[in-house]
Protein backbone atom coordinates (compact mmCIF):
# COMPACT_ATOMS: atom_id res chain seq x y z
CA UNK A 1 0.00 0.00 0.00
CA UNK A 2 1.31 3.58 -0.99
CA UNK A 3 0.79 6.10 1.53
CA UNK A 4 -0.48 9.91 -0.17
CA UNK A 5 0.93 12.14 2.87
CA UNK A 6 -0.41 15.29 0.74
CA UNK A 7 2.74 17.60 1.37
CA UNK A 8 2.25 16.64 5.40
CA UNK A 9 5.18 16.19 7.69
CA UNK A 10 3.44 13.49 10.05
CA UNK A 11 4.34 12.73 13.39
CA UNK A 12 3.05 9.55 14.34
CA UNK A 13 2.82 8.41 18.08
CA UNK A 14 1.86 5.15 19.90
CA UNK A 15 -1.38 5.68 21.89
CA UNK A 16 -1.42 3.55 24.31
CA UNK A 17 1.79 1.89 26.48
CA UNK A 18 4.28 1.62 23.82
CA UNK A 19 4.15 -1.80 21.52
CA UNK A 20 1.14 -0.46 19.36
CA UNK A 21 2.83 -1.48 16.04
CA UNK A 22 4.57 2.10 15.26
CA UNK A 23 7.81 0.51 13.30
CA UNK A 24 4.98 -1.65 11.22
CA UNK A 25 3.48 2.17 10.44
CA UNK A 26 6.70 3.79 9.97
CA UNK A 27 7.91 1.39 7.21
CA UNK A 28 5.01 1.71 5.39
CA UNK A 29 4.49 5.65 5.40
CA UNK A 30 8.79 5.77 5.37
CA UNK A 31 8.01 5.35 1.01
CA UNK A 32 6.23 8.23 1.33
CA UNK A 33 8.86 10.73 2.97
CA UNK A 34 12.19 11.73 2.03
CA UNK A 35 13.35 12.47 6.37
CA UNK A 36 12.68 10.10 9.37
CA UNK A 37 13.68 11.53 12.87
CA UNK A 38 13.56 9.60 16.39
CA UNK A 39 12.56 12.82 18.56
CA UNK A 40 13.10 10.75 22.13
CA UNK A 41 13.53 7.71 24.15
CA UNK A 42 16.38 6.02 23.69
CA UNK A 43 17.07 2.05 23.30
CA UNK A 44 14.36 1.48 25.32
CA UNK A 45 11.95 1.59 22.58
CA UNK A 46 12.09 -1.80 19.89
CA UNK A 47 10.60 -1.30 16.60
CA UNK A 48 9.63 -4.39 14.62
CA UNK A 49 9.32 -4.30 10.77
CA UNK A 50 8.63 -7.57 9.09
CA UNK A 51 9.10 -7.36 5.39
CA UNK A 52 8.93 -10.84 3.57
CA UNK A 53 8.94 -12.76 6.81
CA UNK A 54 12.17 -11.50 7.28
CA UNK A 55 11.94 -9.34 10.74
CA UNK A 56 14.08 -6.24 11.83
CA UNK A 57 13.96 -4.95 15.00
CA UNK A 58 15.20 -1.11 15.39
CA UNK A 59 16.01 0.33 18.99
CA UNK A 60 17.99 3.31 18.05
CA UNK A 61 17.91 3.78 14.58
CA UNK A 62 14.31 5.28 12.98
CA UNK A 63 12.31 2.39 11.31
CA UNK A 64 12.43 4.34 7.69
CA UNK A 65 16.28 2.91 7.62
CA UNK A 66 15.26 -0.01 6.06
CA UNK A 67 13.98 1.90 2.35
CA UNK A 68 16.34 2.62 0.20
CA UNK A 69 17.56 6.67 -0.41
CA UNK A 70 15.45 7.93 2.82
CA UNK A 71 17.39 10.19 5.39
CA UNK A 72 17.12 8.85 8.93
CA UNK A 73 17.90 11.31 12.00
CA UNK A 74 18.37 10.62 15.28
CA UNK A 75 17.42 13.71 16.93
CA UNK A 76 19.19 15.46 19.77
CA UNK A 77 15.80 14.25 22.07
CA UNK A 78 17.22 11.28 21.79
CA UNK A 79 19.71 9.78 24.60
CA UNK A 80 22.20 7.74 22.87
CA UNK A 81 23.95 4.33 23.94
CA UNK A 82 26.58 4.23 21.58
CA UNK A 83 27.43 0.59 21.72
CA UNK A 84 23.94 -0.31 21.02
CA UNK A 85 23.86 2.08 18.37
CA UNK A 86 26.92 0.55 16.82
CA UNK A 87 25.83 -3.30 17.59
CA UNK A 88 22.39 -1.51 15.81
CA UNK A 89 24.68 -0.30 12.87
CA UNK A 90 26.55 -4.07 12.44
CA UNK A 91 23.69 -5.56 12.36
CA UNK A 92 21.69 -4.20 9.80
CA UNK A 93 24.34 -3.71 7.54
CA UNK A 94 25.02 -7.82 7.97
CA UNK A 95 21.39 -7.73 6.65
CA UNK A 96 22.29 -5.65 3.38
CA UNK A 97 20.90 -2.64 5.15
CA UNK A 98 22.96 0.14 3.31
CA UNK A 99 24.14 2.07 6.53
CA UNK A 100 26.10 5.90 5.41
CA UNK A 101 25.13 9.03 4.74
CA UNK A 102 22.10 8.30 5.36
CA UNK A 103 22.14 8.48 9.30
CA UNK A 104 22.38 11.27 10.95
CA UNK A 105 23.47 12.09 14.42
CA UNK A 106 22.74 14.79 16.36
CA UNK A 107 26.32 16.46 17.94
CA UNK A 108 23.64 17.43 21.02
CA UNK A 109 22.14 14.30 22.02
CA UNK A 110 22.91 12.81 25.24
CA UNK A 111 25.42 9.49 25.52
CA UNK A 112 24.13 6.78 28.37
CA UNK A 113 26.64 5.80 30.31
CA UNK A 114 27.46 2.99 31.67
CA UNK A 115 26.90 4.52 35.41
CA UNK A 116 23.61 4.73 33.99
CA UNK A 117 22.74 1.36 33.18
CA UNK A 118 23.72 0.14 36.34
CA UNK A 119 22.02 3.13 38.29
CA UNK A 120 18.91 1.70 36.68
CA UNK A 121 19.13 -1.75 37.77
CA UNK A 122 19.92 -0.59 41.43
CA UNK A 123 17.51 1.51 41.72
CA UNK A 124 15.62 -0.67 40.48
CA UNK A 125 16.46 -3.56 42.41
CA UNK A 126 16.15 -1.21 45.36
CA UNK A 127 12.26 -0.42 44.84
CA UNK A 128 11.49 -3.82 45.12
CA UNK A 129 7.82 -4.04 44.66
CA UNK A 130 7.07 -0.79 43.88
CA UNK A 131 9.61 -1.00 40.87
CA UNK A 132 8.95 0.45 37.19
CA UNK A 133 9.92 -2.35 35.52
CA UNK A 134 12.74 -0.45 33.54
CA UNK A 135 14.22 -1.72 30.52
CA UNK A 136 17.00 -1.09 32.54
CA UNK A 137 18.61 0.76 29.30
CA UNK A 138 20.34 3.81 31.74
CA UNK A 139 17.04 5.98 29.88
CA UNK A 140 15.99 7.74 33.35
CA UNK A 141 19.33 8.35 34.73
CA UNK A 142 20.37 9.82 31.36
CA UNK A 143 17.45 12.31 31.30
CA UNK A 144 18.01 12.78 34.98
CA UNK A 145 21.68 13.58 34.53
CA UNK A 146 20.86 15.74 31.42
CA UNK A 147 17.96 17.69 33.08
CA UNK A 148 20.17 18.49 36.89
CA UNK A 149 23.09 19.26 33.62
CA UNK A 150 25.03 16.07 34.33
CA UNK A 151 25.08 14.89 31.11
CA UNK A 152 27.90 14.40 28.64
CA UNK A 153 26.89 14.84 24.92
CA UNK A 154 27.79 13.17 21.57
CA UNK A 155 29.65 16.18 20.41
CA UNK A 156 31.71 16.40 24.10
CA UNK A 157 33.32 12.88 22.59
CA UNK A 158 35.13 15.36 20.10
CA UNK A 159 36.88 17.61 22.75
CA UNK A 160 39.08 14.54 24.31
CA UNK A 161 40.66 17.29 26.99
CA UNK A 162 37.60 18.10 28.03
CA UNK A 163 35.58 14.90 28.02
CA UNK A 164 38.25 13.44 29.92
CA UNK A 165 37.47 16.62 32.59
CA UNK A 166 34.48 15.70 32.78
CA UNK A 167 33.95 12.27 32.69
CA UNK A 168 36.50 11.95 35.77
CA UNK A 169 34.40 14.42 37.67
CA UNK A 170 30.63 12.86 36.81
CA UNK A 171 32.22 9.03 37.42
CA UNK A 172 34.05 10.54 40.98
CA UNK A 173 29.99 11.41 41.74
CA UNK A 174 28.49 8.54 40.25
CA UNK A 175 30.75 6.25 42.23
CA UNK A 176 30.16 8.09 45.90
CA UNK A 177 26.42 7.05 45.23
CA UNK A 178 27.08 3.40 43.84
CA UNK A 179 29.75 2.97 46.78
CA UNK A 180 27.99 4.78 49.83
CA UNK A 181 24.44 4.32 48.92
CA UNK A 182 24.64 1.17 46.84
CA UNK A 183 26.93 -0.46 48.59
CA UNK A 184 28.37 -1.87 45.41
CA UNK A 185 31.57 -1.59 42.81
CA UNK A 186 32.93 1.85 41.89
CA UNK A 187 33.66 2.22 37.93
CA UNK A 188 36.71 3.00 36.97
CA UNK A 189 36.23 6.41 34.69
CA UNK A 190 39.40 5.78 32.62
CA UNK A 191 37.72 2.66 31.67
CA UNK A 192 34.76 4.32 30.47
CA UNK A 193 36.90 6.65 28.71
CA UNK A 194 38.77 4.37 26.65
CA UNK A 195 35.59 2.40 25.61
CA UNK A 196 33.84 5.57 24.30
CA UNK A 197 37.37 7.48 23.09
CA UNK A 198 36.77 4.16 20.81
CA UNK A 199 33.00 4.95 19.78
CA UNK A 200 33.61 8.29 19.08
CA UNK A 201 36.03 7.60 16.54
CA UNK A 202 33.43 5.26 15.08
CA UNK A 203 29.91 6.99 15.05
CA UNK A 204 31.85 10.51 13.65
CA UNK A 205 30.59 9.86 10.39
CA UNK A 206 27.21 10.32 11.35
CA UNK A 207 27.63 13.30 13.59
CA UNK A 208 25.97 16.30 12.53
CA UNK A 209 24.41 19.74 13.35
CA UNK A 210 20.49 17.71 12.58
CA UNK A 211 19.26 20.99 13.92
CA UNK A 212 20.72 22.69 10.82
CA UNK A 213 20.22 19.31 8.85
CA UNK A 214 16.48 19.54 9.64
CA UNK A 215 15.82 22.90 9.19
CA UNK A 216 17.50 23.19 5.83
CA UNK A 217 15.09 20.27 4.88
CA UNK A 218 12.15 22.19 6.34
CA UNK A 219 12.90 25.26 3.81
CA UNK A 220 13.37 22.57 0.90
CA UNK A 221 9.88 21.06 1.92
CA UNK A 222 11.65 17.36 2.06
CA UNK A 223 8.74 15.49 3.41
CA UNK A 224 9.36 14.66 7.33
CA UNK A 225 8.16 12.32 9.43
CA UNK A 226 8.64 12.26 13.02
CA UNK A 227 8.58 8.29 14.72
CA UNK A 228 7.66 8.38 18.15
CA UNK A 229 9.09 6.07 20.74
CA UNK A 230 7.44 4.45 23.93
CA UNK A 231 3.70 5.43 23.79
CA UNK A 232 1.88 8.47 25.19
CA UNK A 233 0.82 7.03 28.75
CA UNK A 234 4.38 6.49 29.25
CA UNK A 235 5.06 10.63 28.72
CA UNK A 236 7.03 11.27 31.68
CA UNK A 237 3.88 14.59 32.35
CA UNK A 238 0.68 12.99 30.74
CA UNK A 239 1.26 9.70 30.92
CA UNK A 240 0.40 7.36 34.47
CA UNK A 241 3.44 8.94 36.60
CA UNK A 242 5.71 7.55 38.11
CA UNK A 243 4.96 4.35 36.12
CA UNK A 244 6.68 6.29 32.84
CA UNK A 245 9.46 6.72 30.78
CA UNK A 246 11.63 9.75 31.13
CA UNK A 247 11.39 11.66 27.88
CA UNK A 248 8.28 13.51 26.35
CA UNK A 249 6.36 10.76 24.62
CA UNK A 250 3.76 13.00 22.52
CA UNK A 251 4.02 14.95 19.65
CA UNK A 252 5.26 17.54 21.79
CA UNK A 253 8.34 16.10 22.17
CA UNK A 254 9.28 16.10 18.69
CA UNK A 255 9.89 20.06 18.10
CA UNK A 256 11.78 20.14 21.55
CA UNK A 257 13.39 17.05 20.45
CA UNK A 258 14.44 17.58 17.01
CA UNK A 259 14.60 21.80 17.02
CA UNK A 260 12.26 22.31 14.24
CA UNK A 261 9.36 25.04 14.66
CA UNK A 262 6.07 23.99 15.77
CA UNK A 263 4.19 24.80 12.96
CA UNK A 264 5.98 21.97 11.00
CA UNK A 265 4.22 18.91 12.15
CA UNK A 266 0.93 19.78 10.12
CA UNK A 267 -0.44 16.40 11.30
CA UNK A 268 -0.31 14.26 14.07
CA UNK A 269 -1.29 10.27 13.55
CA UNK A 270 -1.55 7.81 16.75
CA UNK A 271 -1.01 4.39 16.62
CA UNK A 272 -3.76 2.03 18.58
CA UNK A 273 -3.52 -1.87 19.07
CA UNK A 274 -7.25 -2.97 18.83
CA UNK A 275 -6.31 -4.40 22.36
CA UNK A 276 -4.28 -3.27 24.82
CA UNK A 277 -0.66 -4.41 25.96
CA UNK A 278 1.82 -3.42 28.64
CA UNK A 279 4.70 -4.12 29.54
CA UNK A 280 6.26 -3.15 32.99
CA UNK A 281 4.44 -2.27 35.88
CA UNK A 282 1.49 0.31 36.69
CA UNK A 283 -2.25 0.80 36.30
CA UNK A 284 -4.09 -1.06 33.58
CA UNK A 285 -7.89 -1.50 34.51
CA UNK A 286 -8.74 -3.57 31.00
CA UNK A 287 -5.99 -6.33 31.95
CA UNK A 288 -6.87 -9.54 31.81
CA UNK A 289 -5.11 -12.16 34.46
CA UNK A 290 -7.01 -15.36 32.53
CA UNK A 291 -6.74 -17.62 30.04
CA UNK A 292 -8.08 -15.12 27.40
CA UNK A 293 -5.15 -12.50 28.19
CA UNK A 294 -3.06 -15.25 27.88
CA UNK A 295 -4.64 -16.22 24.42
CA UNK A 296 -3.80 -12.31 23.27
CA UNK A 297 -0.05 -12.46 24.61
CA UNK A 298 0.79 -15.89 22.64
CA UNK A 299 -1.31 -15.32 19.42
CA UNK A 300 -0.46 -11.44 19.17
CA UNK A 301 3.43 -12.45 20.21
CA UNK A 302 3.25 -10.35 23.04
CA UNK A 303 6.74 -10.35 24.33
CA UNK A 304 9.11 -7.43 24.48
CA UNK A 305 11.12 -6.76 21.68
CA UNK A 306 14.12 -5.04 23.47
CA UNK A 307 13.70 -6.83 26.95
CA UNK A 308 11.36 -10.46 26.01
CA UNK A 309 9.21 -10.20 29.14
CA UNK A 310 5.69 -11.03 28.71
CA UNK A 311 3.72 -8.15 28.15
CA UNK A 312 0.53 -7.64 29.88
CA UNK A 313 -2.82 -8.00 27.73
CA UNK A 314 -6.23 -6.73 28.03
CA UNK A 315 -9.15 -4.62 26.22
CA UNK A 316 -8.87 -1.61 24.73
CA UNK A 317 -9.32 1.47 26.50
CA UNK A 318 -11.57 3.92 25.58
CA UNK A 319 -10.44 6.51 28.43
CA UNK A 320 -7.33 5.94 28.03
CA UNK A 321 -6.80 6.69 24.15
CA UNK A 322 -9.14 9.15 24.56
CA UNK A 323 -6.60 10.94 27.03
CA UNK A 324 -3.61 10.59 24.22
CA UNK A 325 -5.39 11.71 21.66
CA UNK A 326 -6.04 14.97 23.43
CA UNK A 327 -2.51 15.35 24.75
CA UNK A 328 -1.00 14.74 21.27
CA UNK A 329 -3.94 16.61 18.94
CA UNK A 330 -4.24 13.02 17.31
CA UNK A 331 -5.90 14.11 14.03
CA UNK A 332 -6.30 10.26 12.79
CA UNK A 333 -5.55 6.91 13.80
CA UNK A 334 -4.41 3.84 12.75
CA UNK A 335 -5.56 0.42 14.05
CA UNK A 336 -3.08 -2.64 14.47
CA UNK A 337 -3.23 -6.07 15.49
CA UNK A 338 -7.34 -6.65 14.93
CA UNK A 339 -6.08 -9.84 13.26
CA UNK A 340 -5.27 -11.29 16.95
CA UNK A 341 -8.96 -10.64 17.76
CA UNK A 342 -10.22 -13.77 15.07
CA UNK A 343 -11.37 -16.12 17.83
CA UNK A 344 -13.16 -14.12 20.15
CA UNK A 345 -17.11 -14.16 19.86
CA UNK A 346 -17.48 -11.02 21.95
CA UNK A 347 -15.31 -8.37 22.84
CA UNK A 348 -15.00 -5.82 25.15
CA UNK A 349 -14.22 -2.11 25.31
CA UNK A 350 -13.75 -0.12 28.29
CA UNK A 351 -15.76 3.04 28.15
CA UNK A 352 -15.71 4.04 31.69
CA UNK A 353 -13.49 3.33 34.88
CA UNK A 354 -15.20 2.83 38.47
CA UNK A 355 -13.92 3.92 42.07
CA UNK A 356 -16.34 3.38 45.11
CA UNK A 357 -19.06 5.81 44.09
CA UNK A 358 -17.22 7.50 41.13
CA UNK A 359 -17.26 7.16 37.59
CA UNK A 360 -14.16 8.16 35.74
CA UNK A 361 -15.02 9.08 32.07
CA UNK A 362 -11.09 11.48 32.03
CA UNK A 363 -7.73 9.82 33.05
CA UNK A 364 -7.76 10.45 36.56
CA UNK A 365 -4.81 12.19 37.91
CA UNK A 366 -3.63 10.17 40.93
CA UNK A 367 -2.16 6.72 41.38
CA UNK A 368 -4.44 6.18 44.40
CA UNK A 369 -7.58 6.69 42.27
CA UNK A 370 -5.87 4.38 39.17
CA UNK A 371 -5.21 1.65 41.67
CA UNK A 372 -8.95 1.45 42.76
CA UNK A 373 -10.74 1.67 39.09
CA UNK A 374 -12.37 -0.66 37.82
CA UNK A 375 -13.35 -0.89 34.55
CA UNK A 376 -16.94 -0.17 32.58
CA UNK A 377 -17.24 -2.57 29.94
CA UNK A 378 -19.39 -2.52 26.21
CA UNK A 379 -19.37 -5.69 24.69
CA UNK A 380 -19.12 -5.89 21.07
CA UNK A 381 -20.07 -9.71 18.82
CA UNK A 382 -16.76 -10.52 17.36
CA UNK A 383 -16.75 -11.68 13.63
CA UNK A 384 -14.93 -15.61 14.29
CA UNK A 385 -13.37 -14.47 10.54
CA UNK A 386 -10.01 -14.94 9.71
CA UNK A 387 -8.59 -11.26 8.48
CA UNK A 388 -5.30 -11.97 8.20
CA UNK A 389 -5.36 -11.80 4.42
CA UNK A 390 -7.84 -9.12 4.29
CA UNK A 391 -6.68 -6.48 1.44
CA UNK A 392 -9.58 -4.31 0.69
CA UNK A 393 -12.37 -2.56 2.54
CA UNK A 394 -14.65 -4.65 1.03
CA UNK A 395 -13.35 -7.67 2.48
CA UNK A 396 -13.87 -6.56 6.17
CA UNK A 397 -16.47 -8.36 8.25
CA UNK A 398 -19.37 -6.37 9.08
CA UNK A 399 -19.16 -7.03 12.48
CA UNK A 400 -15.08 -6.16 12.26
CA UNK A 401 -16.50 -2.88 10.41
CA UNK A 402 -18.76 -2.37 13.64
CA UNK A 403 -15.83 -2.89 15.95
CA UNK A 404 -13.82 -0.35 13.81
CA UNK A 405 -16.54 2.13 13.50
CA UNK A 406 -17.65 2.23 17.30
CA UNK A 407 -13.94 2.71 18.31
CA UNK A 408 -13.96 5.71 15.66
CA UNK A 409 -16.74 7.02 17.48
CA UNK A 410 -15.60 6.57 21.14
CA UNK A 411 -12.41 7.77 20.69
CA UNK A 412 -13.51 10.73 18.18
CA UNK A 413 -10.66 10.44 15.81
CA UNK A 414 -10.82 8.92 12.08
CA UNK A 415 -8.73 5.37 11.66
CA UNK A 416 -7.40 5.45 8.47
CA UNK A 417 -5.75 2.13 8.06
CA UNK A 418 -5.87 -1.39 9.59
CA UNK A 419 -3.27 -3.41 10.18
CA UNK A 420 -3.64 -7.36 10.27
CA UNK A 421 -0.62 -8.87 10.47
CA UNK A 422 3.18 -8.30 10.84
CA UNK A 423 4.10 -8.24 7.59
CA UNK A 424 4.40 -4.71 5.55
CA UNK A 425 2.37 -6.50 3.31
CA UNK A 426 -0.90 -7.06 5.63
CA UNK A 427 -2.71 -3.49 5.52
CA UNK A 428 -5.72 -2.44 4.25
CA UNK A 429 -6.46 1.25 3.90
CA UNK A 430 -9.54 3.05 4.98
CA UNK A 431 -9.72 6.19 3.53
P1 LIG B 1 6.32 -0.77 18.35
O1 LIG B 1 7.24 -0.67 19.52
O2 LIG B 1 5.14 0.13 18.49
O3 LIG B 1 7.03 -0.58 17.04
O4 LIG B 1 5.75 -2.24 18.36
P2 LIG B 1 6.60 -3.61 18.59
O5 LIG B 1 7.38 -3.89 17.37
O6 LIG B 1 7.32 -3.56 19.89
O7 LIG B 1 5.42 -4.62 18.82
C1 LIG B 1 4.46 -4.87 17.85
C2 LIG B 1 4.48 -6.36 17.51
O8 LIG B 1 3.34 -6.70 16.78
C3 LIG B 1 5.65 -6.73 16.61
O9 LIG B 1 6.00 -8.05 16.87
C4 LIG B 1 5.06 -6.61 15.21
O10 LIG B 1 5.71 -7.42 14.25
C5 LIG B 1 3.66 -7.10 15.46
N1 LIG B 1 2.61 -6.51 14.61
C6 LIG B 1 2.49 -5.24 14.14
N2 LIG B 1 1.29 -5.07 13.51
C7 LIG B 1 0.66 -6.24 13.62
C8 LIG B 1 -0.64 -6.70 13.21
O11 LIG B 1 -1.45 -5.97 12.63
N3 LIG B 1 -0.97 -7.99 13.51
C9 LIG B 1 -0.11 -8.83 14.15
N4 LIG B 1 -0.52 -10.06 14.41
N5 LIG B 1 1.10 -8.43 14.55
C10 LIG B 1 1.48 -7.16 14.30
P1 LIG C 1 8.40 1.12 22.14
O1 LIG C 1 9.01 2.31 21.43
C1 LIG C 1 6.73 -0.54 25.79
C2 LIG C 1 8.35 0.96 29.57
C3 LIG C 1 9.14 0.01 30.43
C4 LIG C 1 8.78 0.53 31.80
C5 LIG C 1 8.74 2.04 31.58
C6 LIG C 1 10.04 2.75 31.94
O2 LIG C 1 8.93 -0.19 21.67
O3 LIG C 1 6.92 1.21 22.16
P2 LIG C 1 12.42 2.87 30.78
O4 LIG C 1 13.40 1.79 30.44
O5 LIG C 1 11.97 3.68 29.63
O6 LIG C 1 12.89 3.74 31.92
O7 LIG C 1 11.14 2.08 31.37
O8 LIG C 1 8.49 2.22 30.21
N1 LIG C 1 8.85 1.11 28.18
C7 LIG C 1 8.22 0.60 27.12
N2 LIG C 1 7.13 -0.20 27.03
N3 LIG C 1 7.36 -0.11 24.67
C8 LIG C 1 8.43 0.71 24.73
O9 LIG C 1 8.97 1.25 23.64
C9 LIG C 1 8.93 1.06 26.00
N4 LIG C 1 9.96 1.82 26.42
C10 LIG C 1 9.90 1.85 27.76
O10 LIG C 1 8.73 -1.32 30.24
O11 LIG C 1 7.49 0.12 32.15
MG1 LIG D 1 8.14 -1.91 20.93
Amino acid sequence: MKYSNRGCNICLVGLQWGDEGKGKIVDILTESFDIIVRYQGGSNAGHTVVINNEKFVLHLIPSGILRKNKYCIIGSGVVLDPRQLLDEISELRSRNIEIGDNLRISEIAHLVFPYHKKLDELSESEKGDEKIGTTRRGIGPCYSDKMARNGIRVSDLFHPEYFKQRLQKVVEEKNKILVRIFNTDSLSWKDIYDEYCGYAKQIKPFVCNTIAFMNEAVKAQKRILFEGAQGSLLDVDFGTYPFVTSSSATAGGAVTGVGIPPSQIHKVMGVMKSYTTRVGSGPFPSELNDALGEHLRVKGGEYGATTGRPRRCGWFDVVAVKHSIMTNGADSAVLTKLDVLDEQKTIKVCVGYRSGNNIYDQFPADLAAWTECQPIYKELSGWQKDTSKMRDVKDIPPQARNYINTLEDLVGIKIEMLSVGPDRGQIVSLV
